[in-house]
């Protein structure tokens, strides 16, 4: 465990760093053969359950995701988003993530920074728990969009809190939203690797959620490149199953027993 972690930070210098969100073992077993690392994002509230927020989501949803996600996985490091409320004091951040963790298999968890949760990465990680940051437009904190760190203030705090999160022990950062310049800036601060979303082609490693990528979502900001319309493609398919159903085209003999 401790070499899957110490090769990912080693990446920093080797190449850019492939990272995508996957929810079940199918999707999965496609990322595994591309990326380096596959997030279980909380975003699946929004993207697979329909809520308006990330903040209503049960732990044990991310516990039964993040296994199917795990059993589709050989090769990448898997790390599953903490869901908002379940670390808020060091002792329930470590009782939460080791139970994920143990459920689980998977490699490591990633929480969302706010000035205050710092003791929490150090406890965690004194615990031999691997654990991802995550700064800029932090979703579980922040319910108004804005692209962060475009002024020299903003900037500081975040290269200060990027580092102050590296020192206390986590071994990757992702950077959401942030101006190219600032992302620039505390990639060079720091010596772990920062996985970009919406942060400039400036950082160490660039992540999506796959069905962004894949036009199944719906939701395609700015930053985000679709490379398949699957929605199109999905449509096409249930129509025509529709029509063959209705015109009694399916199923035929070789579809029956
Ligand atoms: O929940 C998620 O999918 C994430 C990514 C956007 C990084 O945190």
């Amino acid at each position: 465990m401790k070499n899957k972690i110490r090769n990912f930070i080693r990446k920093k210098k080797e190449k850019k760093i492939i990272c995508l969100t996957s929810y079940s073992k199918s999707i999965s077993q496609i990322l595994d053969k591309y990326c380096d690392l596959v997030l279980v994002g909380d975003s699946l509230a929004n993207v697979l359950y329909g809520m308006k927020t990330t903040h209503n989501l049960k732990l044990e949803t991310m516990v039964n995701h993040a296994k199917a996600v795990r059993s589709g996985i050989k090769k990448s490091l898997v790390v599953v988003d903490m869901p908002k409320g379940s670390y808020k004091n060091p002792n329930q951040a470590l009782k939460n993530a080791k139970h994920v963790l143990r459920e689980t298999g998977c490699d490591a968890i990633k929480i969302e920074n706010n000035s205050q949760n710092l003791n929490i990465i150090k406890t965690l990680v004194k615990s031999k728990i691997n654990v991802m940051g995550h700064i800029g437009f932090t979703p579980q904190f922040k319910t108004k969009f804005r692209v962060e760190g475009k002024n020299k203030i903003q900037q500081n705090n975040l290269i200060r809190e990027a580092k102050k999160i590296e020192k206390a022990g986590a071994f990757s950062i992702v950077l959401e939203c942030i101006s190219k310049m600032t992302a620039k800036k505390i990639t060079k601060s720091i010596k772990i690797p920062t996985i970009g979303i919406g942060s400039s082609n400036l950082c160490d490693g660039q992540i999506l959620v796959t069905d962004d990528l894949l036009g199944i979502s719906g939701f395609y900001p700015k930053f985000v490149k679709k490379y398949v319309n699957l929605n199109k493609i999905v449509d096409n398919a249930v129509k025509k199953f529709s029509r063959d159903v209705k015109f009694k085209k399916f199923p035929q003999n070789k579809n029956s027993f």
